[in-house]
């Protein structure tokens, strides 16, 4: 007993030691309890559908050693491989005669590649809790008293040392655990450091993409805009209108980002109809006409193949109806006309509106006919300067209320078309902003209440 609390003080001592440093505490206690001259440990490890046993730690008194860095399959034709799959000790006096009735056999290509002679050996497991054999212990070469020549292990070094190799065992397999654990934990921190890293790369691609997606369709909404004498500022107010308004109207956010890129796209079915009728001067004629309200067929059937773009497909068609049934091309009516169609239509009147001289823009009548009631009332409430140019919008919610804190929609000297939107309770009306010198699409907010710039 005192012999395995002896062993065990000296195992133990060193406090975080690793598994090989474990390892080479044991194999010396080990030896100097047997007068080995050299030994090995082996770790059993799983390597695909084979365990093998791995060398964690050599050491030998005669000879310099490298690294332990080999391994041996647990096959019982190995002396080791044999006391894996079989849970014996093995104690041999000669390796070099041992007898042809054992399925094991030496293996000197050791001893022939240094030069070492390898004579007695003893080989025990070590076991873990389910005494499962979790490794082997190899001691070569026992030396005993003034003798030169190395003297084979008895029962009695067996029986010294065999007692505490299940302690031995449960520790080795402890440290084993612990370390396998803290491997993992690190490769999951690397993992995790990457997966993060690749996820930050997803977004930016997604990013890219949006962008790019963005581009392509403000590239397209232009191209079925070159006839159009605006140079494209028309469609990007309609994109802000639109979203301003269905945020107004307490659309979903979905629904606003949606109709934000979707309403640029409502005149795309220009690209299809003959460029001498969309340049054409003065009034068309019956065929004509006819053939320039196809524009609303052929943007759908341009946009209805995109996932991305039904939104848009669903506008270009049906931004010509009108509340009372007398627009094209289905001739729909009332609430049958898709709401972001609605809103585009207001959106795109109002923009038509801020660059047209007043007695362009559509009369009270017009308004009653062409919109429905809550939209007619945002254009009641709408007051267009003398100067041809939005002063202010109250919300377009159908419950509206003149009490409600609320959103303001200015703006200002057309040519610029800066928009300053303000919260009307806070009280800073009035200041204006030179929307010019900002980018477009910019959002600034303002140091002093909530004001957003958007140069359109
Ligand atoms: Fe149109």
């Amino acid at each position: 007993m005192d012999s395995v609390l002896e062993f065990l003080e000296f195992i133990e001592q060193p406090g975080h030691q690793t598994v090989r440093e474990l390892l080479d505490r044991v194999l010396l206690k080990a030896r100097q309890m047997t007068g080995a001259e050299a030994g090995s440990i082996f770790i059993v490890r799983k390597s695909g559908k084979q365990d093998w046993l791995v060398a964690n730690s050599i050491q030998n008194d005669r000879i310099k050693l490298s690294k332990a860095d080999f391994r041996i399959p647990i096959v019982p034709t190995s002396i080791a491989g044999y006391v894996a799959s079989t849970g014996e000790t093995v104690l041999i006096d000669d390796l070099y005669a041992i007898p042809k009735n054992v399925p094991f056999d030496f293996d000197q290509s050791f001893d022939k590649a240094t030069g070492y002679r390898s004579r007695s050996m003893l080989t025990f497991p070590l076991t873990n809790f389910q005494q499962k054999v979790i490794g082997v212990v190899q001691l070569i070469n026992r030396h005993s008293g003034r003798k030169k020549e190395p003297v084979a292990f008895n029962d009695k070094q067996a029986d010294l040392i065999l007692p505490f190799n299940h302690i031995v065992g449960r520790v080795i397999e402890r440290a084993d655990m612990l370390e396998q654990i803290n491997k993992r934990n690190i490769d999951l921190r690397v993992k995790n450091r990457t997966l993060r890293q690749q996820q930050l790369q997803i977004e930016e691609l997604n990013k890219d993409t949006e962008s790019a997606f963005m581009v392509s369709i403000r590239l397209l909404a232009r191209a079925a805009e070159v006839h159009d004498e605006d140079t494209g500022n028309h469609i990007i107010r309609c994109n802000e209108y639109a979203y301003l308004m269905a945020k107004k109207v307490g659309m979903p956010e979905v629904f606003c980002k949606e109709i934000h890129y979707s309403a640029q796209l409502h005149d795309i079915g220009k690209m299809s109809v003959n460029s001498a009728i969309l340049t054409k001067r003065g009034r068309l004629d019956e065929d004509e006409r006819f053939e320039m309200n196809q524009h609303t067929t052929y943007g759908h059937q341009i946009l209805e193949r995109s996932d991305r773009l039904q939104m848009a497909a669903e506008i270009a068609r049906s931004h010509h109806e009108q509340w009372n049934g007398s627009g094209y091309p289905d001739g729909l009516k009332g609430e049958q006309i898709p709401i972001s169609a609605r809103i585009l239509a207001v959106a795109e009147s109002m923009t038509r509106c801020a660059r047209s001289a007043p007695t362009n823009r559509p009369s009270a009548t017009k308004r009653r006919t062409k919109f429905s009631p809550w939209e007619t009332t945002a254009w009641t409430r709408r007051r267009i300067s003398s100067r041809g140019c939005l002063k202010s919008l109250r919300p377009i919610t159908k419950n509206s209320t003149r009490s409600a804190s609320v959103w303001k929609i200015s703006a200002y000297r057309p040519a610029l078309s800066g928009i300053v939107f303000r919260k009307s309770k806070c009280g800073l009306a009035g200041r204006q902003w030179d929307a010019g010198r900002l980018g477009f699409g910019a959002a600034v907010e303002a140091q002093q209440g909530k004001r957003l710039v958007f140069q359109t």
